[in-house]
């Protein structure tokens, strides 16, 4: 249970009927996360400021593959797709890394750029893996505003679930100069962390 559990949404009643069916999904920092009927999520925010900040990426995602489609914003919530699927490093750990996978995350990342995000990286367990090993992001946290041009977060968790190596081997094969230049970002940022990889 996270240290704040304070949450008031402003339903409206059509939302408020549906919410009589809420089932508990999961809680992060910022909110917590139900199962509509209808294959929806509701995430209920603690604070307006975050609510409006991740529906307005939401609203810039929408059509994108890899985002689950918005239906609602209220100023306390947001009514988006339900994701199915496992946490990308669990899904990892359970069924390894295969050549499909890297390639889909490389497309991932590209879509990044496609959608004009500023933050081109994103955390494991912010990406949902299908059984056709099909991605989708369910955070989408600071896309805009924060300015990182490489996938820093991805490759500390690869590294984590100890299939890095592997995964680089692959990006090279797709494009080499990019593969090259992660990997030396990535190597000065632990430098400086003080990580030893
Ligand atoms: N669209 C969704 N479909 C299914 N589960 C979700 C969805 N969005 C969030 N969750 C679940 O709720 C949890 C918290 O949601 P998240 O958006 O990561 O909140 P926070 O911004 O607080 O980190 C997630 O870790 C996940 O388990
Ligand atoms: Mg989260």
């Amino acid at each position: 249970m996270k240290k704040n559990f304070a949450y008031s949404a402003d339903f409206d009643e059509v939302t408020e009927k549906l919410f009589r069916e809420a089932v508990y999904l999961g809680e992060g920092n910022n909110g917590v996360v139900y199962e509509l009927p209808n294959r929806k999520a509701i995430k209920i925010f603690l604070k307006k400021k975050v609510c409006n900040d991740e529906g307005s990426i939401l609203a810039k995602t929408n059509g994108s593959k890899y985002f689950p489609r918005l239906y609602k914003r209220g100023n306390l919530y947001v009514i988006r797709d339900l994701v199915d699927g496992k946490r990308l490093d669990k899904y990892i750990r359970q069924n390894g890394l295969s050549e499909k996978l890297i390639k889909n995350i490389y497309e991932l990342l590209l879509e990044f750029k496609k959608l004009k995000f500023k933050k081109l990286d994103v955390r494991c367990k912010d990406v949902y893996v299908s059984d056709s090993e099909k991605l989708m992001i369910i955070d989408p946290k600071k896309a805009y505003s924060r300015n990182v041009d490489y996938p820093r977060h991805l490759m500390k968790g690869l590294y984590k679930v100890g299939v890095l190596d592997e995964f680089l081997t692959e990006i090279r094969k797709i494009n080499l100069k990019k593969a090259t230049l992660w990997e030396l970002k990535f190597l000065r940022y632990c430098e400086n962390e003080n990580t030893h990889i």
